[in-house]
């Protein structure tokens, strides 16, 4: 197993992707933190990882405020020996717009908070918990709207954020060897999309991108958490601040 003896936190355990890296993880052998602020949602999760025989722990968190995340890591620090992973997952765009004179501050501001912010806090209290072990591999997730994406303005800022978060931060962990690198994934099928849209024009969104990805197909979940395996496995020791994109060939 390539995650045995690791403690890796995961934040939007609850969603679609969170969950899927959160049992390919446990899988793998690693001991979970599963983060989110949906507590319903959290435990179901731990519930699944526990029947399939692997270790989970639930801490709720909203990444959005300073303090919560700051409690979420004391917590981690007081409760386990060790932060080996941490995969900042947590988001979602809170606010597509079609025209940039539309942008509404107040959205577009929690759109920043929510995946940009959150992400370089997390990523804050991260380092200081796994310099002193000189150890560490950290995930952030981007999304290939990180290259610009007329409609998601605040959305792709973020996204783009990160990846210039990511490269920063691994040029600044390198020596206490702490890798930091970002996943970029095209379109995923995650069940908060049919929820909200409904099932007919989900389903048509996804047959109408399928059909403009090179491989024709949107992207899983379990897509996406075999890239995060990869980058925190020692099969990455050697890749750190690049952005992984999971698209299927889309927008090459
Ligand atoms: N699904 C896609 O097509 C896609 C593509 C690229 C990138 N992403 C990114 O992947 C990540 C996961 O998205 P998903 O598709 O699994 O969506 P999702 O909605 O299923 O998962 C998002 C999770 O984040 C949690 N969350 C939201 N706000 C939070 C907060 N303030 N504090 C703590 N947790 C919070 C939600 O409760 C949820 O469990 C997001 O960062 C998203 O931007 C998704």
């Amino acid at each position: 197993m390539k995650l045995s003896g690791k403690t890796a936190l995961v934040t939007g355990a609850a969603g679609g992707i969170g969950s899927a890296v959160a049992g390919c993880f446990a899988a793998e052998g690693a001991s979970l933190i599963l983060s989110d602020c949906n507590r319903e949602g959290a435990f179901v999760v731990r519930e699944r990882i526990g029947e399939e025989g692997g270790e989970a722990t639930v801490i709720i968190a909203d990444v959005t405020l300073e303090n919560e995340i700051r409690d979420l890591f004391a917590q981690i620090e007081d409760s386990f020996s060790s932060l080996d992973i941490v995969v900042n997952i947590a988001g979602g765009d809170v606010e597509p717009v079609a025209d940039v004179e539309t942008i509404d501050y107040e959205r577009m501001s929690r759109n920043l908070d929510l995946n940009l912010k959150s992400c370089i806090l997390s990523c804050r209290e991260a380092c200081r918990i796994m310099k002193h072990r000189r150890y560490g591999r950290i995930v952030n997730m981007s999304s290939l709207v990180y290259r610009g994406s007329p409609g998601q303005f605040s959305y792709s800022a973020a996204k783009g954020g990160i990846f210039s978060f990511t490269r920063s931060l691994a040029m600044a962990m390198g020596g206490y060897n702490i890798t930091v690198n970002a996943l970029a994934p095209a379109l995923v099928d995650v069940p908060m999309f049919s929820k909200i849209l409904g099932p007919v024009r989900w389903k048509a969104m996804v047959e109408e991108t399928s059909g403009r990805y090179p491989l024709q197909r949107i992207a899983m979940p379990e897509d996406v958490a075999k890239a995060a395996l990869f980058l925190v496995s020692d099969d990455a020791a050697f890749i750190t601040g690049q952005i992984l994109e999971i698209s299927g060939g889309a927008r090459l």
